[in-house]
Order: C-alpha cells, then structure tokens, then sequence
C-alpha cells in the first residue's frame, strides 16, 4: 500500500505529478511533436494559468528520456522588472544558465556557463546567439530550447533578441562552425508577432521574426471540456471515495468553462475550504456555487491579477465596451481587443461580440467595474447632473432612473440574459444598471 501523501487539487503553479491531480498534459497539444520533428521554430501562446508551464516541463522531461535530443526550458520570468536592453539580455543570459545548472540532463549541467565570462566578453547583440551556439557545438545531440514568459520582452530588448535568434537559425547547418537549437519556441501570453506588428511595424519588413513565421504556426492550449473536468475531478473520487454529483461537475464547469486554474480551484475550495478534508461528504452542485462565491469574493492571485489588469485603460476601454454591449460609446481599437483575448479576460461569441471568459471572472468584472462608479460618484459629486454642488438631489436622481429602468435598462444585453438567468445578485444588477444610467444620461 502506498504511505505517500494524497494528491490534491493544485492552485499553485505549475502541476507535478507526484503531488497533483492531472490531466494528461502532452494530449492537450499534440501538434508540437510534429513542429520539433520537423525542427521548426514556433510561438505557442495561451492565457494565464491555463497549463503552458506545466506543459513545458513535462515535454522537456519527455524529450530528454527519449535519448535522442536534449530539450532546455528557460524561464523569462524575471525579465518582467527590467526596461532597459542591456540589463535585459544579461538577465536572459544568466536565465539560460540557471536553466542549464538546474536541468535533470548531466550533459547540459557539466556546460553551465557561468554568466561571468560573458560579461563584458561581448557586446549584449550577440550574447545569446553566442551562448545558445557554443552549447549546440558542445552538445553531442541537437537540443531544443523553450524560452516561458518570452512575452515578457518588449522594446529593444526583444527586437535584439530576435536578431540573435534568427541569425542563429539563418546559420545552424554549418557542420563544425555553427550550431544553433534545431527547434525552439516563444511561450506566453501573447503572440509575439502581434506585438510587433503593432509596437514595431517596420521590424516586420526586415523579417526580424522570420523564423516564427514558418508556415505561420501559432499554437494555444484550449480550456478543459466538461469530460476532462469529470476525469480530473474522478482522480480525487478514485484516490479518496469522495463522490462528486453530476451536477457538481455540471457547475464547475458552468462557472469555470474549463478554464484550467478555476477547475482546480472550485474543488480545492470545496474540500479543503468547505468540507475541511472530511472525505466522507457527497460533493454537490450548491457545495461548488458557494466555491465560486467564495473564490469571487477572497481574491486570490488569479483573480487579484484579473484585476490588476482592468486598472490598465485598454484593457478598462475593451471591458467598457464587453458591459455596456451595443450601447457602448468607447472605440475599441484591435489591438486591444485581440491584446484582451490573449490574455484570456474575454471570449469571442459566435456573433462576433465579446464576453467574459467565464461566469467567475464576468462576476469579479462586474463586482469591481461598479465599485469603481460608486468610488467616482462620491469623487464627482459637483459635476454630477443631479447634484447641487453639495448634494445629490435624490428625487431627482431617482425619478430619472425609473425612467431610465422601465425605457433603456432591459435593451442591455448583459441584463437581458444574465439577470433573468439569475447570473449575478441583485446589488450587482443594479449598480451596474445605475452606473450605465450615470454615464449615459
Ligand atoms: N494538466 C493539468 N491538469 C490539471 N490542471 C492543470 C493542468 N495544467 C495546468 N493546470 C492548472 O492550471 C494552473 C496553472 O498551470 P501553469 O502550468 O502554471 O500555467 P501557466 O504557465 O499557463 O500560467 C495549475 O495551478 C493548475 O491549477
Ligand atoms: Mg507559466
């Protein structure tokens, strides 16, 4: 019998087998095998905690037990805090070789090369075409390298690192003098290539991110389906006997859509938070709505950076827009929404309108977006139209909303459905309708 520790439902980073309920990753996006095989350069990009690093470690792991090349993951996650070209590079300079010291390989590890000797050695537009190189040419087996996080580069840093990666890969079958990754990929939320159209257009003239545009392949990782919630969330039924209703499974994914953090974090929260780890409780469709609640209302990372990202005014301009549907006054330029879908705050709807991704993240939208009138209605009291200067003039006011409630409110889409499926609570319902009525009249 097995002494080892239970698994649980991760809201921590990436998964590991050994201590977390899994879906079988590599599945999830079979086409990458065939990129490598084919020693393409690709971008593979798909919004927040939705299993990239997870993905890219198990792959690694996988290339490296298959003998037959060796696969690198460096993470660029440190390159958040750093605007300027030359710290940038040295920091993906020494990224690479903390990956190296840390790999499971003997072969990459014996190569770490210590970040010193490249300092000052050489001039930050050609570090990392010099290092990737030289370890290619030391290497007894073509490697594979995948740069997490890579959307993390911007400005001049990433125009200089995408030179050095084409010029790698323009040159990497010179037998003896030059070797460069035979594959490798740019993961993050964004396709890299958007960011540059749109920040850098004339970089996509001198093909700076040529060798990403083979075949023009950009991959995603999609959200769970209803099934793969049902087979994960069986895991923890098989390891512990706790039942999960079909209408537990049904309200997962309801609230979640799949989204693969929200799908772990509504289990754990019944379990742990709810159910205090007593196994012996039948989890429920009503235990994974009181999760939902409370996972809307505790802030979370997840749901604390969803909202760090609506304080940034495209991101506030495109929700705007998502809330106020056809009446909304705000222009949405592309760039914006497509930068909304990246980051996965928003879906497309078959019609070509967009909403939020999920009901979890809809409600945290809307929670805020009308704590934020509220705030503005006490800040502007003086220019407010039913206001004396001093004081709101509460009849008035109040007339003028009826009016509003009976005439306007109901040709909102966002009421129309959501509020007659009793999608969200009332003071949600009706701050939201009196902010709309506030900006509107
Ligand atoms: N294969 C998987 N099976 C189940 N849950 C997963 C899986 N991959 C990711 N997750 C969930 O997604 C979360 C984020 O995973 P991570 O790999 O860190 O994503 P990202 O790198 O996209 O932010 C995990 O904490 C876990 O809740
Ligand atoms: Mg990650």
């Amino acid at each position: 019998m097995c002494h080892c520790p239970p698994k649980k439902f991760n809201t921590a980073g990436p998964c590991v087998l050994e201590k977390h309920y899994m879906l079988p990753v590599l599945p999830r996006l079979p086409e990458v095998d065939d990129m490598i095989e084919s020693e393409f350069y690709f971008i593979l990009h798909a919004p927040r905690q939705s299993g990239k690093t997870t993905f890219l470690n198990v792959l690694t792991n996988k290339i490296n037990n298959s003998g037959k090349m060796y696969a690198l993951n460096c993470s660029l996650a440190p390159l958040r805090s750093i605007n300027d070209e030359y710290n940038a590079i040295m920091r993906i300079v020494s990224q690479l070789n903390d990956a190296m010291e840390s790999s499971n390989v003997e072969e990459i590890n014996q190569r770490a090369y210590k970040y010193n000797t490249f300092n000052g050695m050489t001039s930050p537009n050609l570090m990392v075409k010099i290092m990737l190189k030289q370890l290619c040419l030391d290497l007894d087996k073509d490697l594979v390298v995948f740069f997490d996080e890579a959307d993390l580069l911007t400005g001049p840093a990433l125009l200089t690192f995408l030179a050095q990666i084409r010029d790698g890969y323009n040159y990497r079958y010179q037998p003896g003098k030059n070797k460069f990754p035979r594959s490798l990929a740019l993961v993050g939320m964004r396709d890299i290539r958007d960011y540059i159209a749109s920040k850098h257009p004339q970089s996509i003239g001198e093909h700076l991110a040529s060798p990403f545009n083979i075949k023009k392949k950009v991959f995603t990782l999609a959200n769970f389906s209803r099934d793969e919630i049902e087979a994960l969330y069986r895991q923890h039924t098989q390891a512990t006997g706790q039942i999960f209703e079909d209408k537990a499974i049904n309200n997962a994914w309801s609230w979640s859509e799949g989204q693969p953090w929200l799908v772990n974090a509504l289990a754990d929260t019944v379990i742990v938070d709810e159910l205090k780890n007593d196994f012996s409780v039948t989890i429920t469709g009503e235990h994974i709505e009181q999760a939902a609640e409370i996972i809307i209302k505790r802030r979370d990372t997840h749901i604390d950076s969803l909202l760090d990202r609506l304080t940034e005014p495209r991101v506030a301009k495109v929700m705007d827009a998502v809330f106020a549907g056809t009446k909304s006054l705000v222009p949405i330029n592309s760039d914006d929404r497509q930068y909304c879908l990246d980051l996965g705050l928003v879906v497309k709807e078959d019609n070509g309108t967009l909403r939020p991704m999920n009901k979890i993240y809809r409600e945290v939208m809307s929670r805020v977006i009308t704590d934020q009138i509220q705030f503005q209605l006490n800040e502007d009291i003086s220019k407010f139209k039913w206001s004396n200067g001093h004081k709101i003039l509460m009849t008035e006011l109040l007339t003028d909303f009826q009016k509003f409630w009976r005439h306007d409110s109901r040709s909102y889409p966002f009421f129309k459905s959501d509020f007659a499926a009793n999608k969200f609570d009332e003071a949600t319902y009706f701050f939201y309708a009196f902010s709309l009525f506030t900006k509107n009249c």
